[in-house]
């Protein structure tokens, strides 16, 4: 597979990078994952921002404007008309070890694409198992940060408890998943973590709060408590290469009755929609 690697393409198998790099010595460096609809990269400008947000907040510069990073990623689709994702990675790149920033340092940008594995349709259909566990991130979860160890661990602690994500809960609060957005129904309304430091400000979220929004639906912004997940009507699971998943159950028991809700089946329809029309180009 080809991947960009600072300013070049190269084979993966010939992609080097230094052992001192940043990224690899103190997981200093941020990422992005963007879908890939019919060939389009889908919600791109949003994608730039949030690593624009990541980066400001590590005090990393980089080089390239927004447009030198569109053009990597049209050439690692190098002309896919169907469904992929990029991964994109900057990290502070190379420099003796030392715990504060190196002197006008040179980032390393890592980029590739790959072909993206949608959650099976069954699973849509069933829902997934999800698991609680603490919340063990630390204050800045809005930075896509490449340190993910407490996540790691999370999702490990889920798949080995039959799980596919783990819900995180920071204080008797529902932060959000190991690696996706959690929305709550309750009555009716649904209801996800405000953006914050506490979590991720998921691109795929901000389009379910769009969607929802524009058709009606009721939607609050609220902190969850740990025992209204437990009583919730709904719960679902977002993010860019999940779309979204109905939560099923819940530490082994079903979440309400244990099929995927109705809300659950309106938002997929609309995102479904959404996405088509994108994939189509009449969405830009
Ligand atoms: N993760 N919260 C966390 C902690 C995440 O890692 C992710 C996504 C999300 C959802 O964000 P978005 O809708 O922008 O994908 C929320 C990506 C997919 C990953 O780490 O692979």
């Amino acid at each position: 597979m080809k991947v960009y690697l600072n300013g070049n393409f190269v084979d993966d198998s010939e992609a080097c990078i230094s052992i001192f790099d940043r990224g690899f010595m103190f997981g200093d460096g941020v990422y992005e994952v963007i879908p890939v609809y019919g060939g389009r990269l889908f919600r791109l400008s949003q994608h730039l921002l949030r690593l624009r947000h990541s980066l400001q907040a590590i005090g990393l510069s980089l080089d390239l404007d927004d447009e030198q990073i569109t053009d990597i990623f049209t050439a690692l689709l190098n002309g896919r008309t169907g469904d992929a994702s990029i991964y994109l990675q900057v990290s502070r790149g190379a420099a003796p070890r030392n715990h504060s920033f190196p002197d006008g340092p040179t980032p390393t940008v890592l980029a590739y694409a790959q072909d993206l594995v949608y959650p099976d349709e069954a699973l849509r259909s069933s829902g997934v198992g999800a698991v609680t566990f603490p919340d063990q991130r630390w204050q800045r979860c809005d930075i896509k940060s490449v340190s993910l160890l407490a996540n790691v661990l999370a999702r490990q602690y889920a798949a080995e408890h039959d799980a596919m994500e783990a819900i995180l809960l920071r204080d008797g609060y529902v932060t959000e998943g190991a690696a996706s957005t959690l929305f709550m129904v309750s009555e009716g309304v649904v209801v996800t973590t405000p953006n914050g430091h506490a979590i991720l400000p998921g691109i795929t979220r901000e389009l379910i709060v769009e969607l929802a929004r524009d058709n009606g639906m009721a939607l609050r912004e609220a902190e969850i408590q740990e025992q209204e997940l437990h009583a919730a009507d709904e719960l679902w699971l977002a993010s860019s290469t999940k779309e979204v998943l109905p939560v099923t159950r819940l530490n082994g028991h079903d979440v309400a009755d244990g099929c995927p809700g109705e809300v659950y089946q309106r938002i997929t329809r609309l995102y479904d929609e959404f996405k088509r029309r994108f994939r189509d180009g009449q969405l830009a």
